[in-house]
């Protein structure tokens, strides 16, 4: 007896794959606003909300409360190398670096290289790799007046941040608050840290401050360098 002919089965294949809804954070046009920012004032600051990144925001807050509750995140110095130094009337954020190693951080790292190519094709700046960070600052918590980079190390390049609070409050403080690549006393710019909230400005030219906070503040900061292996300061 013949086998029944059965229908050609036509094979469903998903539309979205899951690094092509990546792709769509860091679309085209938001690299050209990010890069236009960079070259006119040296910073720039737009939000990352909706259906594309709420997942991943929600897994990096759901990340970085864990650490801080297991008190993982430890005191930040300033400087690196035989430079390096604690010193609490300076900064007094704690923090923990992050591998890239949970799905929730290797799809930020995407995301985050997505963004390396996109500044390097439209600003030239040869930006090899990033560093990332979380932060978490307690109420009294600050870091004062300072900027990333030295000029010339060819270290530090680009500086992102990336907010991780939930309805942030002016009343609440921890505002991080940019000066002038012009003239440093020149207040810019005032970014709060809200849930989406991203800050991009060029490292070795742009002084900022992260105001006293007066409730826990949590963010996320990474570094495009344009170093292979990291210089001492
Ligand atoms: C830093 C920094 C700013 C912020 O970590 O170097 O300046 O708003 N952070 O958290
Ligand atoms: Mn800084």
């Amino acid at each position: 007896m013949n086998a029944p002919v059965l229908p050609e089965v036509v094979p469903l294949i998903p539309t979205v794959s899951p690094l092509a809804a990546d792709y769509r954070v860091v679309d085209e046009i938001c690299l050209d606003e990010l890069a236009a920012g960079l070259t006119g004032s040296g910073w720039v600051s737009r939000d990352f909300r909706g259906l594309q990144t709420d997942e991943l925001l929600a897994g990096l807050q759901s990340e970085v409360s864990v650490l801080h509750h297991n008190n993982a995140m430890k005191m930040a110095g300033i400087g690196r190398g035989a430079g390096a130094a604690r010193d609490p009337s300076i900064r007094r954020d704690r923090i923990a670096w992050l591998q890239g190693e949970t799905p929730t951080q290797a799809r930020l790292f995407r995301c985050l290289e997505q963004i390396r190519e996109g500044l390097n094709q439209r600003l030239f700046l040869g930006l090899r790799r990033f560093e990332c960070h979380y932060a978490t600052y307690e109420p009294g918590a600050f870091y004062r007046k300072h900027i990333d980079s030295f000029r010339g190390r060819a270290s530090r390049v680009v500086s992102l941040v990336l907010y991780l609070n939930d309805d942030w409050l002016a009343a609440d403080g921890g505002a991080l608050q940019i000066f002038s690549r012009a003239n440093s006393n020149e207040i810019c710019g005032t970014v709060l840290p809200t849930l989406g909230r991203v800050v991009l400005f060029m490292s070795e030219e742009i002084p900022h401050e992260v105001l006293t906070v007066r409730r826990t503040r949590h963010s996320l900061a990474c570094w495009f360098r344009q170093d292979e292996v990291p210089i001492p300061l």
